[in-house]
């Protein structure tokens, strides 16, 4: 029996500690079925090797040596191997998302989502919340309610990876929920930035087709994002930071997201990514459902 050197790491920078686990290795059909979840075999493009990604990426596998060998030890180790990680991955997912139904279930209130914009979000995603491209710093602006702030509580709880938001949610005053509420509700009800930064034409035509084909369904043909405020707005955002996040995504670096929306963003090359990123930069009217916003924080109908 060969035994292979595996590491166990999970994806949340909050667990970067890695476990190194002796296990023998199995083949992926045989891990199918013993975990009977679905498992996304890819190579890991920095070392070559096979990686087993489960549940969108939450946990992965890498096996440091190519030979695989099948044994009933090794496929139990590497069962309970792995379901160990999913149970605090899965841990975390749960208290994101009720950390973002709280907020949610908060009132508002504009006045001081303002005050928290002006003092701890201006300077980086500009006073206007149209972001800046030149440091991928994406627009906020007419984005939608509720996914911001499942955003902010996706950062909050390293379902999503990013040093910068992290140190911002870390913050005492942004750690509350009625925080997330207050400024979510601000940035969601500014007019969208008119110009954000678009690629140069290349794929245009191949981007609109993608996105009318197989993104409009979710978020809705003007890109405006759902109703119910999960699935973001595409529009009004920059070039730069739209395809840095269809590359993230596909590399699995967002967690707790819908496997829906990775085999769609998986299923694109680049030209593809670049394509349907220029397309929807170049999308720009606010939502029909924003109302405007005076200087003072309060709204016009
Ligand atoms: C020091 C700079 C900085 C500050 C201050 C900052 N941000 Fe960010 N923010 C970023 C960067 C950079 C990203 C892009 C993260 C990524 O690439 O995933 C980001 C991303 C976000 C996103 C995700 C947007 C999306 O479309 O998914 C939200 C929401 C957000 N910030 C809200 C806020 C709020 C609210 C504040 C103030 C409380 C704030 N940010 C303060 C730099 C900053
Ligand atoms: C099944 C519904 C669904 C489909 C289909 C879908 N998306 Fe999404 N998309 C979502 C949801 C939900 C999110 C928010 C994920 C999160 O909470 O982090 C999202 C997030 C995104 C983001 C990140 C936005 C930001 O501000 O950071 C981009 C970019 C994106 N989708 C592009 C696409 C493209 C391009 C396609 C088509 C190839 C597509 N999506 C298809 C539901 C979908």
């Amino acid at each position: 029996m060969r035994s292979s050197l595996f590491h166990l790491v999970s994806l949340s920078p909050q667990h970067e500690r890695v476990r190194h686990l002796h296990l023998q290795v199995v083949s992926e059909p045989e891990f199918r079925i013993a975990l009977q979840t679905p498992i996304n075999m890819r190579s890991c493009a920095h070392t070559g090797n096979r990686v087993f990604a489960v549940r969108a990426g939450l946990v992965k596998l890498s096996s440091l040596m190519g030979a695989f060998n099948r044994t009933f030890d090794a496929l139990a180790l590497a069962a309970i191997a792995v379901l160990v990680a999913l149970a605090a991955a899965r841990a975390s997912e749960e208290s994101v998302d009720q950390a973002t139904k709280t907020a949610l279930s908060l009132d508002a209130q504009l006045k001081h989502g303002r005050a928290l914009f002006i003092a701890q979000c201006a300077s980086c995603h500009g006073r206007t919340g149209y972001g800046d491209s030149s440091r991928s710093i994406p627009a906020l602006a007419g984005q939608r309610f509720a996914y911001i702030v499942r955003q902010l509580a996706n950062f909050s709880g390293d379902e999503r990876e990013n040093d910068t938001m992290h140190h911002v949610v870390a913050r005492p005053n942004m750690r509350a929920a009625q925080s997330w509420a207050d400024v979510a509700a601000y940035v969601s009800r500014m007019p969208m930035n008119p110009a954000a930064e678009t690629g140069d034409g290349t794929f245009l035509s191949l981007g609109r087709g993608i996105f009318h084909e197989q993104c409009a369904s979710c978020h809705q043909p003007d890109a405006g994002g759902d109703q119910d405020g999960l699935v973001p707005a595409l529009k009004g955002q920059h070039y730069s930071y739209l395809l840095g996040q269809l590359r993230q995504l596909a590399a699995y670096r967002r967690h707790n997201v819908d496997e829906e929306l990775l085999r769609f963003i998986q299923s694109l090359d680049e030209k593809e990514k670049q394509g349907v990123a220029d397309y929807l930069s170049r999308q720009h009217e606010p939502g029909k459902n924003h109302q405007v916003l005076r200087q003072n924080g309060t709204l016009v109908d």
